[in-house]
């Protein structure tokens, strides 16, 4: 596993894109994205169809596996269909190995740069579950299989929760954000305080009004940019490491675009308080 891993501006997510994920993969790289989100997870993701645009990425010149920041989840039993990466009556130490290894495979490399727990086994905290799944990834992490462990989907107890069991913080905490909680404050702060990447996602689509927002149309218009590329660069100033999931390439070039824009900090922090 080489040296430490580049943590790029942004993530291209692979969600909802079924017999296209190759292809999309793929363009995403082409239009210049070097981090790529996925989960061992067929309900919702296509991460073999994702291997194949990383394999015709290479084959094409564009990139190395070493240029990529390659991140993928691991999902309970209650978040899949019966398309299963992992035998539903192993131990959930099993589950978790067994699950890594088909991620391994699909994506056609022998590490990944960051591992998800995709989200605790209930919303009041962590539970007996979320403790062994953990210790089982961070087994993994210890036999070279993962850089770095993230956990999705999670709330402030959580995290303390976890960090009071384990001892120690994922590298990355990957949740919807919503500006109308402050777009995640609390979570946020707790992750500034424990050297902790927060990746957001849902940044547009759970935001439809801040989109629309005349203070933040006008800014965008004063900065020649898209209400979009405002928003990604909003959550790029207060630290965050966005996705986005779009399938179109203009969208990709506008996406990347926003790492160039640079927002006042008057700017960060009337959008900050819009909603929350
Ligand atoms: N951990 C979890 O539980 C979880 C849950 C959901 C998502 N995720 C991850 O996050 C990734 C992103 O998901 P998401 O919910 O943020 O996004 P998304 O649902 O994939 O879609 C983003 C939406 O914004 C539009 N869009 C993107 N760029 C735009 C632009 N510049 N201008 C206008 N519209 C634009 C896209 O439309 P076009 O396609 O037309 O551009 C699309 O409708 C997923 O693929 C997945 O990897 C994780």
């Amino acid at each position: 596993m080489p040296g430490s891993p580049p943590i790029p501006a942004f993530l291209y997510g692979t969600a909802w894109k079924e017999d296209r994920s190759a292809a999309l993969t793929e363009l995403a790289i082409r239009a210049g994205f070097r981090g790529i989100d996925t989960a061992n997870q067929r309900r919702h993701y296509f991460e073999a169809g994702v291997g194949e645009g990383l394999a015709a990425a290479y084959k094409a010149g564009i990139v190395t596996r070493r240029d990529l920041f390659l991140q993928t989840k691991f999902t309970y039993r209650a978040g899949q269909d019966h398309r299963l990466p992992y035998d539903p009556d192993a131990s959930l130490t099993d589950q978790v190995a067994q699950s890594m290894t088909s991620s391994l495979e699909h994506l056609g490399t022998d590490y990944l740069d960051s591992y998800v727990l995709h989200g605790p086994s209930s919303h009041h905290g962590w539970g007996e579950a979320d403790a062994e799944g953990w210790q089982a990834m961070t087994k993994e992490r210890d036999a070279g299989r993962t850089r770095l462990l993230g956990v999705s989907n999670v709330s402030l107890r959580h995290l303390e929760q976890l960090v009071a069991v384990h001892g120690e913080a994922p590298a990355f905490v990957q949740n919807r954000c919503y500006a109308r909680l402050g777009w995640d404050r609390e979570v946020r702060v707790f992750c500034r305080g424990h050297s902790i990447v927060y990746q957001g996602f849902s940044l547009l689509t759970a935001n439809q009004d801040v989109l629309r927002h005349p203070p933040v149309i006008d800014l965008a218009q004063s900065l020649s940019a898209t209400t979009a590329q405002v928003i990604f660069s909003f959550a790029r100033s207060v630290g965050m490491l966005p996705l986005t999931g779009t399938s179109d390439p203009e969208h990709m070039r506008e996406d990347l675009g926003s790492i160039d824009l640079a927002l006042s900090p008057d700017a960060v922090k009337a959008i900050e308080g819009i909603a929350g």
